[in-house]
């Protein structure tokens, strides 16, 4: 017999504008496409309220959206671990304070830490992966926004993995991932001719391995 788990995904970086919100809005669409109705909640836990709003413009139902204050982020989260029927909880954080969102953090099953390929945001990952390390929190670094061509990304991404895991999936910078988050939609929703159909997919089914592979909870 199997435990129900729920799984929790946390987007955190200490760099502002880095792709928190938008990678992690993607990423649950992702996991609703993949999952049964209601297994799937988003939790806004960035007093920007960023994905809050984009959850409210939303035209589907198939994530249950949240908008905790920070204080009350620990204890919303378990309760949701007890709704047997969500596998997997996303949570938004701030950029600011990523010290005091330690004990947040603590509870990921998987830190998502975006960064786009310069010196500037690899150095602020860095800090932020410094953090999740001393601690044993498992994360994986995504580049984001990443430019065709651009040679900085690959010294970025090598930067990185001297930290800790990149994923291999690669984020353009896209306008469809803009203007899509306005639309309350992803940006594989918004555009399925899009090249960042693949790329979200792609993200995603990484997330998912490296989840399978990490499982918490002995069945
Ligand atoms: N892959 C991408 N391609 C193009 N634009 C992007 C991409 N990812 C994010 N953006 C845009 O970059 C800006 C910052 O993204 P986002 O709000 O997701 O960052 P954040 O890390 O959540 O910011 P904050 O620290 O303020 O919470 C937004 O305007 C968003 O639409
Ligand atoms: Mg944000």
């Amino acid at each position: 017999m199997s435990l129900h788990v729920s799984r929790v995904i946390i987007s955190a970086s200490q760099k502002g504008g880095s792709g928190k919100s938008t990678l992690l809005a993607n990423l649950a669409v992702e996991a609703a496409k993949d999952s049964s109705p209601g297994e799937v909640a988003l939790i806004d836990g960035d007093p920007q309220g960023t994905l809050d709003r984009w959850y409210g413009l939303r035209p589907t139902e198939d994530i249950q959206g949240y908008r905790m204050l920070f204080e009350d982020l620990l204890r919303g989260i378990d309760q949701l671990k007890t709704q047997k029927k969500i596998k997997y909880i996303f949570v938004d954080t701030s950029a600011a304070n990523t010290q005091s969102i330690n004990q947040i953090l603590k509870i990921a099953d998987l830190v998502i830490i975006p960064a786009k390929a310069s010196k500037a945001d690899v150095w602020s990952a860095s800090k932020t992966a410094n953090l999740l390390k001393e601690q044993n929190i498992p994360f994986t670094f995504v580049l984001n926004m990443v430019k065709p061509r651009v040679r900085a990304t690959d010294g970025a991404e090598s930067a990185l993995s001297f930290l800790g895991a990149v994923a291999k999936t690669r984020i353009g910078d896209r306008s469809i991932y803009a203007d899509s988050l306005g639309l309350g939609l992803s940006g594989p929703e918004a555009d399925t001719h899009s090249v960042c159909v693949n790329e979200m997919f792609a993200l995603w089914k990484e997330v998912k391995v490296y989840l399978s592979r990490h499982n918490r909870v002995a069945a």
